[in-house]
C-alpha cells in the first residue's frame, strides 16, 4: 500500500450483487469511512443531464466537467457528495441515471475526476470503497480485495425487491466490455458468490478473512 494511503478495503463487483450492504456493514465493523465510488459516477451523470448535455457530446461534458466542483464530504462515517453546492443524493437511483450512468462513467476524464476523489479521501482516512474497479485501478496495492458477485437472475430479483427500474444487463454489459477501466476481477481478489448467501453470511465471510489477514479495528 502507497504509504500516504491510510488502509483501503476494495469491495468490487457488478450491480445488484450485495456490494453496497456488505460494504456498509463492514465500514461499520471496522470503523472505516464507506464510500459508494458509483454515487459520483451518478452524481456527475446527474450533473450532464440536468445541464441538458447530449450524453455523446465529449466535448461538452468536458468542459462541464472542467468547471464544476465536486466536493466529498462526510456524513455518519459516510461519503456524501456535493456537485456545484447540490447534495444530489435523492435523485441519485433515478431511471435517466440508471440509463446513463454507464455510458458516462467510459470518459477517461471521469474515471480520472473520479479517482482523484477517491485518493484524496483515502489520504485522510481508513475507508471501504465500492465499485468496479477500486482493486483492479484505483487502489491495486490494497491487499483488502474482494469481488462480490451473483447469478444475473438473482440480481435481477435484488433489483426489483427494491422496486426499481434499472437496466442491469445493459449496464454490465457497457461496464465490462469498455476499454478504460472495466469490470474485472483483479487477480488477487477474494471472489465471494453472493446469490446463495445472506447478506449477514457474506460479512462474516469477508470479515474473518481480512482478519486473517491482520485488519483490526481503527482505535
Ligand atoms: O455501483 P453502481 O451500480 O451504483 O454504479 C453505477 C455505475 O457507475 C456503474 O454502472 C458503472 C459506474 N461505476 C464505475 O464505472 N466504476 C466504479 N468504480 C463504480 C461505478
Amino acid at each position: 500500500m502507497r504509504k500516504h494511503f491510510h488502509r483501503v478495503v476494495a469491495i468490487d463487483g457488478p450491480a445488484a450483487s450485495g456490494k453496497s450492504s456488505v460494504a456498509r456493514e463492514l465500514a461499520e465493523e471496522f470503523g472505516f469511512v464507506y464510500v459508494n465510488s458509483g454515487a459520483i459516477y451518478r452524481a456527475i451523470t446527474w450533473q450532464i443531464l440536468k445541464k441538458g448535455i447530449a450524453v455523446e457530446d465529449n466535448d461538452c461534458i468536458a468542459s462541464a466537467l472542467k468547471s464544476a466542483a465536486i466536493t466529498c464530504c462526510l456524513q455518519d462515517n459516510e461519503s456524501r457528495i456535493i456537485i456545484d453546492n447540490v447534495d444530489p443524493t435523492d435523485h441519485l437511483r433515478d431511471h435517466c441515471v440508471n440509463e446513463n450512468v454507464s455510458r458516462i462513467s467510459r470518459f477517461p476524464l471521469v474515471r480520472q475526476i473520479v479517482a482523484q476523489k477517491l485518493h484524496e479521501l483515502a489520504r485522510q482516512h481508513d475507508l471501504v470503497v465500492e465499485g468496479r474497479d477500486i482493486g483492479s485501478v484505483v487502489f491495486p496495492d490494497t491487499p483488502y480485495k474482494f469481488y462480490v458477485d451473483a447469478s444475473p437472475a438473482v440480481r435481477l430479483q435484488r433489483r426489483a425487491a427494491e422496486g426499481q427500474r434499472d437496466e442491469i444487463a445493459m449496464r454490465d454489459h457497457d461496464d465490462s466490455s469498455r476499454s478504460v477501466s472495466p469490470l474485472v476481477i483483479a487477480p488477487d481478489a477474494h471472489v465471494i458468490d453472493t446469490s446463495h448467501l445472506t447478506i449477514e453470511r457474506v460479512v462474516e465471510e469477508v470479515i474473518a478473512r481480512l482478519r486473517a489477514m491482520g485488519l483490526h479495528v481503527s482505535s
